[in-house]
């Protein structure tokens, strides 16, 4: 059968993460590549505790029938207090969806807002599997340059100008891939000038509850008057990415498109997962199950930072972050990852190639490491193994 897929498949390509989770499948391989959180910060006492629970109440047939698109009301209400952390006030149930993973959250404001040719702004480089389902939209996504303070503010007004943007996606804490966080000053001046050209700006922020270090930073969305900005928030990297549970806030007119969209999408998020991350959070088990993970994460990130002091040679430049899951780094610009990466592999040790997080595929020389999943010995190793290879092309 010579099958005829829609033209939006064209654009995307999966080949890249199919990879890398089934690099993570082979026991042998030390994998910087995924996002993996550590198995030993998966709360499985506590999950088992709750399900059992939610299994013996006289509920529990509730769980087993369909829901709300919106979400559990409980666990809307819940999660209108939860985002004053992230220094979100005032959330109305109105302005809140829960959805299945920060994932599910970027589809559907992409569903809600782009049209095909509609241009989209992301940092340079960005989340990987943005730009694919940016892709499946007919979404056009431009690069926006990054300095140390968060986006360039000039080139942004610039691109801003120019191309007449639908929409701006960003990942302003612990960024994937770079690590990155942006400013207080550079959130509220994006905030500010998107507003001001009517730009609809994705704050995606799977990661800002993992910091090791530094000072805590307010999200984007705390300073947005207008009304622009979109806050999606996961669980996936706190309590569980199998679990599948987050939340969008947004204006009122917004959460009832996406809303919408997740109709056609899953009809609900499974009741049982919304529970799960109900009773998780109203337990108050997510506060102390941080500190482990935050404190895991900093002795990993330690170990990888330390291993690439004592390993990598001189020309290996890299991001040095305060939280969240990954390292970013480059060699001079003559050495070309993507084509390393099968050699890599071969010496048991995988990485991903930096260009898949670049609008344009440029970024050859860069490359993302994960410092989550790995324990501490194989970071050790993994690092020297890596380095051993940069050293040998660098000679070359
Ligand atoms: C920046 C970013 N956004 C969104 C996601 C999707 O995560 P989930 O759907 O599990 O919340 C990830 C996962 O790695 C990510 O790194």
């Amino acid at each position: 059968m010579n099958y005829t897929f829609s033209e939006r498949m064209k654009n995307m390509n999966g080949t890249a993460t199919r990879e890398i989770f089934k690099l993570l499948g082979n026991p042998e391989i030390i994998s910087f590549a995924g996002g993996n959180p550590a198995i030993e910060c998966l709360p499985t006492e506590r999950v088992k505790e709750i399900t059992a629970d939610i299994c013996s109440s006289p509920n529990f047939a509730r769980v087993l029938q369909y829901g709300l698109t919106a979400g559990f009301p409980e666990l809307r209400e819940l999660l209108c207090k939860y985002v004053e952390t992230a220094d979100i006030y005032g959330t109305k149930t109105e302005n809140v969806l829960v959805i299945s993973g920060g994932q599910q959250g970027i589809d559907l404001a992409l569903k809600a807002f782009i049209n095909p040719g509609d241009v989209i702004l992301v940092e340079d480089p960005t989340y990987l599997a943005f730009l694919q389902l940016a892709n499946s939209y007919e979404g056009i996504c431009k690069g926006v340059k990054a300095n140390d303070d968060g986006l360039d503010l000039c080139d942004l007004e610039e691109k801003i100008k120019k191309y007449n943007p639908k929409m701006l996606y960003c990942v302003p804490t612990f960024s994937n891939p770079t690590g990155k966080t942006y400013s207080v000053e550079n959130r509220k001046a994006i905030a500010e000038m998107t507003a001001k050209y009517g730009v609809i700006v994705i704050e995606d922020d799977p990661y800002s509850k993992l910091r090791f270090k530094g000072e805590y930073v307010p999200s984007m969305k705390s300073f947005d008057k207008a009304g622009n900005v979109i806050f999606i928030s996961s669980f996936s990297k706190i309590i569980s990415p199998g679990n599948r549970t987050g939340v969008a806030v947004g204006a009122p007119e917004i959460i009832r498109k996406m809303e919408i969209g997740k109709q056609g999408t899953d009809l609900h998020t499974p009741n049982l997962s919304q529970m799960i991350t109900y009773e998780y959070l109203r337990r108050g088990y997510l506060e102390p199950d941080l500190k482990k993970a935050v404190r895991i994460y900093g002795e990993k990130k330690g170990a990888m930072s330390d291993a690439i002091k004592k390993y990598m040679p001189e020309e290996f430049r890299c991001t040095d972050p305060d939280g969240g899951l990954f390292i970013w780094g480059s060699l001079p610009e003559r050495i070309d990852m993507v084509k390393m990466l099968p050699e890599a592999v071969e010496r048991k040790v995988a990485y991903i190639q930096g260009s898949v997080f670049y609008a344009d595929g440029s970024g050859t020389n860069y490359v993302r490491l994960n410092y989550s999943y790995a324990n501490l010995s194989q970071i050790e190793e993994g690092i020297a193994r890596l380095a051993g290879l940069f050293k040998e092309k660098l000679a070359k």
